[in-house]
């Protein structure tokens, strides 16, 4: 039968509870692209997450689902959930505090992050002009490849529509750091990988990954002959579960912990928490501390380890001056890789294909 009068498909939201009153307009926390997969496990933990007061969930298909179903969690999140249809995505952006973006297409076999771009770029466009028109204030986090270039569509987007806020947009790299912690614990043995903190920083593809392992707190001691194949893993850690997924698709459920991990250190520090710093591709000169990195790589945007607060990105730390020979090499090469993406993203909101 058709959607009947109040049925999602009809662009209504679907409701927790029908009786209670819309909980639309109020500072949500929005997942866009919530029905994939790595959508719907990073929609559970937000769902699940006493940080989350509302979640608003939005894709092009399946949102009345996967919110029906998280509604049932006994969670404080109020919920709801959009198609496109009758202004969709409107309603679920409306007045955000913050949105993470995990829409597109994910990488088959044989596949590079930039085979990517040519669908995923234009989704990106299409859903950061609607941040935009909807929620400017908001902090985006886009997850969406290939990040070396939607970070900058976003921001020409945005400059665009005159809403540009470079201290709330945000690249998530935290998987390439999760990643490093995991892998670097089957050389030191220690209990809980993620009591050691690797700053891993550039982009978000092959050699632009730069795992720098001498600035890890507590410090680690990787023998000489283990460390390339130790940074070759956490380079290409992506490949590896394309390969295993056989065609299925890339990482989703690390992601969605990854992804998870990052909004909450965001939403804490939006909440006045303190001292929270998180590797993260920004838009350098619109961070303070910023111009001198770019001075030194050559580039407009670096994921680099920045201070977060109440308004987003506080500070960005220069931690490439602070590399060892070993590290700066690889950086030579990151350096090359992320111009080029950096350059294709910009190009692309300028001279459309
Ligand atoms: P998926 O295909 O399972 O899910 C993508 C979802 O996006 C689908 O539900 C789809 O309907 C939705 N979508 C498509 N167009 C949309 C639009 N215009 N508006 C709203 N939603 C839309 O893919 P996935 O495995 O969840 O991966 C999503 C993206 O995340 C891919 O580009 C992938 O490469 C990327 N990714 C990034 C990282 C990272 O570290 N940053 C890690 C893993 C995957
Ligand atoms: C990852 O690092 O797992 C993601 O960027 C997905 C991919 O294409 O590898």
């Amino acid at each position: 039968p058709p959607p009947q009068p109040g049925h999602p498909q009809m662009g209504q939201p679907y409701r927790q509870d029908p009786q209670s009153g819309g909980v639309e307009d109020q500072d949500a926390d929005v997942v866009a692209g919530a029905s994939g997969g790595i959508g719907q496990p990073l929609s559970l933990l937000l769902k699940a997450s006493p940080l989350v007061d509302h979640l608003s969930l939005y894709d092009v298909v399946n949102t009345p689902g996967v919110t029906a179903d998280l509604s049932h969690i006994s969670s404080i999140a109020q919920i709801d959930g959009y198609l496109p249809a009758d202004n969709g995505m409107a309603k679920a952006f409306k007045n955000a505090d913050i949105v993470i973006i995990p829409a597109g297409i994910p990488r088959k076999p044989g596949m590079t992050r930039d085979d990517l771009f040519k669908i995923n770029a234009g989704i990106v466009q299409g859903l950061i002009e609607g941040i935009a028109d909807n929620a400017p204030d908001a902090f985006i986090l886009v997850i969406s490849n290939p990040v070396n270039s939607t970070v900058p569509i976003a921001a020409e987007v945005l400059k665009k529509k005159g809403k540009f806020n470079p201290k709330k947009l945000f690249g998530v790299t935290t998987l390439d750091v999760v990643r490093a912690e995991t892998f670097v614990q089957q050389l030191t043995g220690t209990k809980d990988p993620s009591k050691t903190r690797i700053p891993v920083i550039g982009g978000h593809s092959g050699e632009t990954i730069v795992p720098l392992f001498s600035k890890a707190e507590p410090s680690v001691n990787i023998p000489a002959d283990k460390l390339d194949a130790l940074t070759n893993r956490v380079q290409f850690g992506g490949d590896e579960v394309v390969k295993a997924k056989d065609g299925a698709g890339s990482a989703t459920l690390s992601m969605a912990y990854a992804g998870f991990r990052f909004a909450e250190q965001v939403i804490k520090a939006a909440r006045g928490e303190t001292g929270i710093v998180e590797p993260t591709f920004v838009y350098l000169p619109g961070v303070t501390g910023g111009d001198e990195i770019a001075k030194e790589t050559g580039l407009e945007y670096f994921s680099v380890p920045v201070e977060l607060g109440k308004d987003g990105a506080q500070k960005a730390h220069n931690i490439v001056k602070e590399a060892n020979d070993y590290e700066k090499k690889l950086l030579q090469k990151a350096y090359e890789g992320l111009k080029g993406n950096i350059e294709k993203g910009v190009e692309f909101v300028h001279n459309p294909p």
